[in-house]
């Protein structure tokens, strides 16, 4: 026997426990992030009995067919000298239909129970309460989410209430994905045009991973999201913070990266969507960035970006690829690729092209971001352009929840130019085109830094209280 004869096995068996056998254990094992087997729903609970009842059923037709053929094998083998041929049959009509009516048999009784729960699965049960509504886009390559009638919005972080049946409305802007949280629900393709819906319930407070399924380019295995399921109380103390002001900046730091961040990356990214004229103005802002991007792709510098409202409470980053830290973030600000290979974030991103941010940037920019986190529920006095007081009061408490990050109330510019004596400069209609339309209208000297689009985050009133209030400056 030769060497590589005398190998065979022993090959085959490293493959097995280098390739297979690794498959089989993370597949199968319970505690594994993204098993299957280990659910906390009931939707994913009930798919998952179905598979190991059809599982079964093909382990039976395993051993028999296997069985039938090791039989076979050896009971009508070769024997001795005996060149002859076997007894030749062609055909048999009773061993015919026996094995196609036995398959028939299989086939139905897995059909019966897969038709129904596909059925049972289309929409919640109608006497376990309210459902929740939660609108899902995918953009190439994060998870854009939103709180129908609840002025919320948020991107890659999906939080729900423990016990409560959720409906997810899915929507893409791009190509097909695919939303998949494996320990709560099968999958669901997200097709571009077309909207479609998913139920689902979480029985357990988690923090659930979930992973776009379906490929959409670059960075598809990197286009993860966590599913943050929450006892009732505290799920809805987050949809309240996420409605309340950002806490006062502390750090030096943070101080600086909000004017970095308002120069640098508010074009593609929002973080004022506390306020409910902004979140509402999302979606819009986000398509409008999508199209501007699909306008001109070869000198594009926008694109529609995750929503950054309150960044700092988030655990995870890039689309819940690594935790979220200062380490990790300023990583991520430095140099997105080497994280998530594929984000458009640099190539398109005019700092990075200009390659103007320093490390003292990044990190200022870091801190700003973890810094924003919503002030507690008990230190709300009044909201921010809210419908008490004068309209010079009004106006002031908008400005600074809106313009304070870049706009200094005195003469010193900031990002943008002071606006002490701004109505001096010109009329209502001018204060007022200056924020609805600021590329219309930009200072001599200050670079076009003020999102397009950022007026149509206000109110008609708020619009007017700003106005009053810019005047008596
Ligand atoms: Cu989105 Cu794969």
């Amino acid at each position: 026997m030769n060497l590589r004869r005398l190998l065979r096995p022993v090959r085959s068996r490293f493959l097995f426990l280098f390739t297979v056998a690794p498959a089989l254990l993370v597949a199968c094992n319970k505690e594994d992030a993204q098993s299957t087997f280990g659910t906390s729903g009931p939707i994913a609970d009930t798919q998952a009995n179905l598979f190991i009842f059809i599982f079964w059923i093909a382990v039976l037709v395993f051993v028999l067919v296997q069985g039938a053929l090791i039989y076979s094998v050896l009971k009508f083998r070769r024997r001795g000298s005996d060149d002859s041929l076997p007894a030749q049959i062609h055909g048999n009509t009773k061993l015919e239909i026996i094995w196609t009516i036995i398959p028939v048999f299989i086939l139905i009784a897995i059909a019966i129970p897969t038709v129904k729960i596909i059925y049972d699965h289309e929409e919640p049960p109608t006497n376990e309460g309210p459902v929740l509504d939660i609108s899902i886009r995918a953009h190439q390559w994060w998870w854009e989410i939103e709180y129908p009638g609840e002025d919320v919005v948020t991107s890659n972080e999906i939080h729900i209430p423990v016990g409560q049946w959720v409906n997810f409305t899915m929507h893409s802007d791009d190509v097909i994905h695919s939303f998949w949280v494996p320990k709560l629900a099968g999958k669901l393709d997200i097709v571009p045009g077309d909207v479609r819906e998913i139920n689902m319930k979480a029985d357990e407070a988690g923090f659930f991973f979930g992973q776009c399924a379906e490929f959409c380019g670059e960075a598809h295995a990197k286009m993860r999201f966590r599913v943050k399921a929450e006892e009732p109380a505290e799920f809805q103390e987050w949809l309240d913070s996420m409605r309340r002001p950002p806490v006062e900046l502390v750090s030096s730091d943070a101080i600086a990266g909000q004017s970095l961040f308002a120069a640098n990356c508010s074009t593609c990214h929002s973080t004022n969507t506390w306020q409910a004229p902004a979140a509402r103005n999302e979606r819009t802002r986000l398509a409008g960035l999508r199209s501007a991007y699909l306008d001109n792709q070869e000198d594009a510098v926008v694109i529609a970006a995750p929503n950054l409202t309150h960044f700092g409470t988030r655990e995870t980053l890039g689309a819940g690829l690594i935790d979220l830290n200062a380490e990790n973030l300023i990583e991520w600000i430095a140099n997105p690729d080497d994280i998530k290979e594929g984000t458009r974030m640099k190539e398109l991103a005019v700092p990075y092209r200009n390659n103007s941010l320093s490390s003292d940037d990044v990190r200022q920019i870091a801190a700003y971001l973890l810094e924003l986190k919503p002030v507690a529920a008990d230190a709300v006095m009044e909201p921010a352009g809210g419908s008490s007081g004068t309209a010079i009061e009004r106006g002031a408490a908008t400005f600074a929840g809106n313009c304070s990050g870049c706009h200094s109330t005195g003469a010193d510019p900031v990002v943008g130019p002071g606006l002490a004596g701004v109505s001096s400069r010109g009329d209502d209609a001018y204060i007022r085109q200056s924020i609805v339309e600021p590329g219309a209208v930009i200072v001599d000297g200050f670079p076009p830094a003020m999102p397009s689009g950022f007026g149509t985050t206000l109110s008609t009133e708020q619009l007017d209280d700003l106005i009053a209030y810019l005047k008596s400056l």
